[in-house]
């Protein structure tokens, strides 16, 4: 993985922007219960625009289609892409609604809670796609997640499928899924707790063979199940293995999954094996950790490269 040999891949986010809001706390706090926390502050994030910064930053040209309102919010994610190299021609401004918001808590151990008032993010339309179709159909990888209508999704997966581009989604925040939908993925990557809910058994969780539990119920070819600090569970036509995750110093695990999805879909883009980009994926996933914030936490391709030679 040497910066010399890094082909640029042309990956197309259609997604979330949001401006997260957090709040540090000593615990994470129960219904009805107030928690006297300590720092706060404002990090540009949104699962869409999160990956689209990982996948820039290792290396990627990228473009991003979504949505944010015409407010300082949606002016200043909208300046951060452009700082961090993602073509955002796409990026459209509403007046009338304002941009997405995520409301996140982090406790001790990095853990956290997370609300999304979707603002702007939940009028991305069918004819937003239309328009930037051409973003879409010269990619080598759409990603997708779940922040934005599904009627969208499902268009711009569509879209990719019938142009041959590799269509990968990141089924959060979780939902089930049409299997019109599942029938145009072609690697989906949840979480544990996104695979159960996919599976419609919310005891799966916890299942040691949720991937191919995942690939069975689904057909999607490529299902790879993020275990946070156990690492990654991978399930092709060809194997099913686990693969550890690096053990670090977690002090807040925001956009650790949105790092993972991204480090996994340049290193298949750049012809790495599913394997070599899961461990990709988990050596991402485990440097955003290292960092408070979405956008500030995740690694450079530098940063990546170092941490796996170590
Ligand atoms: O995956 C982390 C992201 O989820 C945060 O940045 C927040 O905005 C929500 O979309």
């Amino acid at each position: 993985m040497a910066q010399e040999s890094l082909y640029t891949p042309a990956i197309c986010v259609v997604g979330s922007l949001n401006m997260d809001l957090v709040a540090y706390a000593p615990h994470l706090p129960t219904a009805g219960e107030t928690v006297l926390g300590g720092p706060f502050a404002t990090y540009p994030g949104g699962k869409g625009a999160n990956q689209a910064v990982a996948a820039a930053r290792l290396g990627a040209t990228v473009a991003m289609i979504g949505r944010v309102g015409d407010d300082g919010f949606g002016r200043e994610l909208y300046a951060n892409l452009i700082r961090e190299g993602v073509a955002s021609q796409h990026i459209i401004a509403l007046s009338e609604v304002a941009t997405g918001v995520a409301l996140i808590t982090v406790d001790a151990e990095g853990q956290n809670t997370i609300v999304v008032a979707p603002g702007a993010n939940a009028l991305l339309t069918v004819e937003d796609i239309n328009a930037a179709a051409a973003a879409i159909t010269s990619a080598q990888t759409l990603l997708l997640q779940l922040e934005t209508p599904l009627d969208v999704v499902r268009h711009a997966a569509a879209l990719a499928h019938d142009a041959g581009v590799t269509v990968i989604l990141n089924p959060a925040p979780a939902q089930p899924l049409p299997v019109d939908i599942l029938n145009l993925i072609d690697c989906i990557i949840p979480n544990e707790h996104e695979a159960a809910i996919l599976l419609d058994q919310p005891d799966a969780a916890d299942a040691k063979n949720l991937a191919d539990m995942v690939r069975a119920h689904t057909g999607i070819a490529t299902v790879v199940v993020t275990l946070g600090a156990r690492g990654a569970a991978l399930a092709t036509t060809a194997l099913s293995t686990m693969l550890p995750a690096h053990p670090v110093h977690a002090i807040d695990a925001t956009a650790a999954g949105d790092a993972f999805v991204a480090a996994f879909a340049v290193a298949l883009a750049n012809g790495h094996s599913t394997e070599q980009a899961v461990r990709w994926g988990n050596a991402a996933g485990a440097l955003a950790t290292t960092k408070t914030g979405a956008q500030p936490s995740l690694p450079k391709h530098s940063e990546l490269a170092a941490f796996l030679h170590d």
